[in-house]
């Protein structure tokens, strides 16, 4: 045999050597959850060590991620129901929950990176990411919210902002407004093929987000398509995106090879809350070993075309020494 590939396997430093691709932790995304109040710091029942956070512990957590070298946030904002409307106003309220904590968590460390989310169904009474008329999710008219919510997020501090509605036309739309009022520097990471999945089940339960009625069909796209993401793509760069997402990431590794060879801009993936749940439980039963599979997960995200991931298990991974 003249070639026999197990050689570059035998040894632990040759595999090392030799191994293309790793998992750092400036690649890594954390998002985190914000509700009011104070002191505040409450499990997410299918997320076990995921947490919302009152501001005061927002802080704190922040810091600790920091000190181990996490320093990229995606922040997300638990609403009181009391809060929500038609119209998501309270999205784009000078003083909101979520305005103040892209304050606090800027002003306490300039030198983190903050990305905020632009979306409707937190703030949305019917729990839908773009205004619903009778059934329908109207398009244009969801557009001037996500600018009002976009602009708000600049002005309080955001790095970088990141709309996940899937409306059409949104991420030139929300360049322009930024631009025009002088808000060029801020950059847009765009959830360009977000899918509607299964997978954001435990994420709805943390917000309390899910839609009143019906689903995301119409806007967010078919599991059973990929050249739609091209499509989503190519839109997406023409209009002024900083950074191509996919979301889910583990079900949706040939949609990140995909657009990764497409387009030139860096892509990013989202390894979301149902991929994090579905993990946690098969290792709370012992059917999966938790460092392994945890890394093995991240190192597949990353080989398939993703240079940063949002994750879950960011923190963790750092925490423990498992890249
Ligand atoms: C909403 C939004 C969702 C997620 C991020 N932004 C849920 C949805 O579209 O219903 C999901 C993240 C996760 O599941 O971890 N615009």
């Amino acid at each position: 045999m003249l070639s026999r590939p197990r050689r570059n396997r035998k040894s632990e430093v040759i595999r090392a050597m030799l191994q293309e691709t790793h998992v750092t932790a400036a690649n890594l995304i954390f998002p985190l959850f914000v509700i009011a109040g104070e002191k505040q710091k409450t499990e997410i029942a299918s997320m076990p060590g995921i947490y919302r956070y009152s501001v005061d512990n927002l802080l704190r957590e922040v810091e600790s991620c920091m000190k181990l070298g996490l320093k990229s946030f995606d922040l997300f904002p638990s609403i009181e129901e009391a809060l929500k409307d038609r119209l998501a106003t309270e999205s784009y309220r000078e003083g909101s929950l979520y305005l103040e904590a892209i304050k606090a968590v800027k002003t306490n460390f300039p030198e983190c990176c903050v990305i905020t989310d632009v979306a409707m169904d937190p703030y949305s009474s019917d729990g839908h990411d773009g205004i619903v008329d009778n059934g329908n999710i109207l398009n244009d008219e969801t557009l001037e919210v996500l600018g009002l919510m976009a602009l708000a997020h600049a002005r309080a501090g955001a790095d970088i902002i990141a709309p996940s509605d899937m409306m059409d036309g949104r991420v030139g739309y929300i360049r322009e407004l930024l631009d025009a009022k002088g808000y060029s520097n801020v950059s847009i990471m765009s959830y360009t093929a977000k899918y509607a999945s299964a997978f954001y089940g435990p994420f709805r339960e943390a917000l309390g987000s899910a839609p009143k009625l019906g689903d995301k069909k119409t806007y967010q796209m078919n599991p059973g398509n990929k050249r739609e993401a091209l499509i989503e793509a190519r839109l997406d760069e023409k209009e002024g995106a900083d950074m191509l997402m996919v979301k889910p990431a583990l079900p949706y590794l040939d949609i990140i090879k995909e657009i990764a060879d497409a387009s030139d801009l860096p892509v990013a993936a989202y390894n979301v809350s149902g991929e994090y749940a579905m993990l946690k439980a098969a290792i709370r039963n012992g059917w999966l070993d938790e460092r392994k599979s945890v890394t093995e997960v991240l190192t597949s995200i990353r080989r398939a075309g993703a240079t940063a991931i949002l994750t879950y298990h960011a923190k963790e991974v750092l925490q423990n020494g498992w890249l």
